[in-house]
C-alpha cells in the first residue's frame, strides 16, 4: 500500500520531527545542486500536479522540488476532474497506471479520500483542501525552528482570523511539536470540533489549544502571531459578509504590540493587505512571511522523501 500525506496527522510526532530535520538538511545542501545527496533520490519516479484552485507558492515549489529530487513532473490540467467528463475515481484509476504520486489541490477533503480509495498504488499528497493545508504547516514549523534556534517546546502562537484549513494544519503540527496555540475567531468561524479533539489527542509536552473570540486576549504575550485571508478560495460569495464579521480581527501594529517584544508575524500568503493584516505589519522586521514561502520548497522535498522513499 502506498503512503499518503493528506494531513499532518498522517505523520507521527516522531516522523514530523524527522521530516523537519531532513528539511533543514535539504535547505543547507541546496547549494550543492546536482551534487546534493538527495539530487537523484526519486529518479525514475513520476509525480503529477493536479490543481483545482489557483496557486503560486505550492505549484512553483512542488515543480522545483520534484525536479531537484530527480523525479519527472507531469502537469495534469484541472478540467480532467469535471464530473461531466468522467468520474473522479476513474481519473485516479488511470493515473495509477502511469505515475507514482499525485499532488492535488482541491475542494473537500473527501475528494482526496475518494482518490485514495480508488488507487492502492498511487500516493496522494494534499496541496490544500477546504479542510487542511499540511504542506503549509511543515514550512511554518521549519520557519519557527529557524527563528527560535531549534527550541519550539513551550512556545505559544496566536492564530487570528478564520478557523480555516491553514489554522487546522497549524494546530495539528504545533501540538505535535509541543507548541501551544491560541485561536481567535468570530463566533461561527471557529475551528471544527473535530480539529479541537484531534489537537487534544496529538498534543505533546503539555501543549494546549485555547479558543478565544477576543483577538487582544489571544495575542497577549505570545511568541508568534499568524493570520490568513478571511475569505478562502471557494468562499468568494461570502466576501462582503466576512469582511464585516472579521473587521475587528485585523493584525495591525496595536495588536502586535500586545505580543512579546520579539514576536514574529506569520502569513501563509497570498495576503490581502488592509484586510487581515496591515501593510505596516507584513513589511515590518517581525514578518517572516517570505521565509515561510521559501521553506515550502525544502519542507515539501523532505515530505516527498518521507512518503515516497521512506526516509
Ligand atoms: N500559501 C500557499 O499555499 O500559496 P499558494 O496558494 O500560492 O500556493
Ligand atoms: N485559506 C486560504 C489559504 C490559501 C493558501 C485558502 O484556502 O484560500
Amino acid at each position: 500500500m502506498s503512503r499518503h500525506f493528506l494531513s499532518i496527522l498522517d505523520f507521527s510526532a516522531e516522523e514530523l520531527g524527522d521530516t523537519l530535520a531532513l528539511a533543514r538538511r535539504i535547505k543547507s545542501e541546496r547549494t550543492l545542486g546536482p551534487q546534493a545527496p538527495t539530487a537523484r533520490a526519486l529518479a525514475g519516479r513520476h509525480i503529477g500536479l493536479l490543481f483545482e484552485k489557483p496557486s503560486l507558492r505550492t505549484r512553483v515549489t512542488f515543480t522545483i522540488g520534484v525536479r531537484e529530487l530527480g523525479a519527472e513532473l507531469v502537469e495534469i490540467p484541472a478540467d480532467v476532474m469535471h464530473a461531466d467528463r468522467e468520474p473522479l475515481v476513474d481519473v485516479a484509476r488511470n493515473l495509477e497506471r502511469w505515475i507514482d504520486a499525485v499532488v492535488i489541490r482541491t475542494f473537500g477533503q473527501d475528494r482526496l479520500l475518494d482518490f485514495i480509495d480508488a488507487t492502492p498504488r498511487l500516493s496522494v499528497i494534499n496541496a490544500l483542501s477546504n479542510e487542511e493545508h499540511p504542506c503549509q504547516a511543515l514550512a511554518d514549523m521549519q520557519t519557527l525552528h529557524e527563528r527560535w534556534d531549534g527550541r519550539l517546546e513551550g512556545r505559544r502562537i496566536a492564530f487570528v482570523g478564520d478557523g480555516n484549513n491553514v489554522c487546522a494544519s497549524l494546530v495539528h503540527a504545533a501540538m505535535m511539536l509541543g507548541v501551544s496555540v491560541h485561536v481567535a475567531t468570530p463566533t461561527g468561524y471557529e475551528l471544527p470540533d473535530e480539529v479541537v479533539d484531534q489537537a487534544a489527542a496529538v498534543s505533546q509536552q503539555g501543549a494546549g489549544l485555547t479558543e478565544f473570540t477576543d483577538p487582544q486576549a489571544a495575542v497577549r504575550d505570545v511568541d508568534a502571531v499568524y493570520t490568513d485571508v478571511w475569505t478562502s478560495m471557494g468562499q468568494e460569495v461570502e466576501y462582503a459578509q466576512r469582511k464585516r464579521k472579521f473587521a475587528a480581527y485585523q493584525v495591525n501594529r496595536s495588536l502586535m504590540a500586545l505580543a512579546k517584544n520579539d514576536a514574529v508575524f506569520m502569513h501563509c500568503l497570498p495576503a490581502h493587505r488592509g484586510e487581515e493584516v496591515t501593510d505596516e505589519v507584513i513589511e515590518s522586521a517581525a514578518s517572516v512571511v517570505f521565509d515561510q514561502a521559501e521553506n515550502r520548497l525544502h519542507a515539501q522535498k523532505a515530505m516527498l522523501l518521507k512518503v515516497l522513499a521512506g526516509h
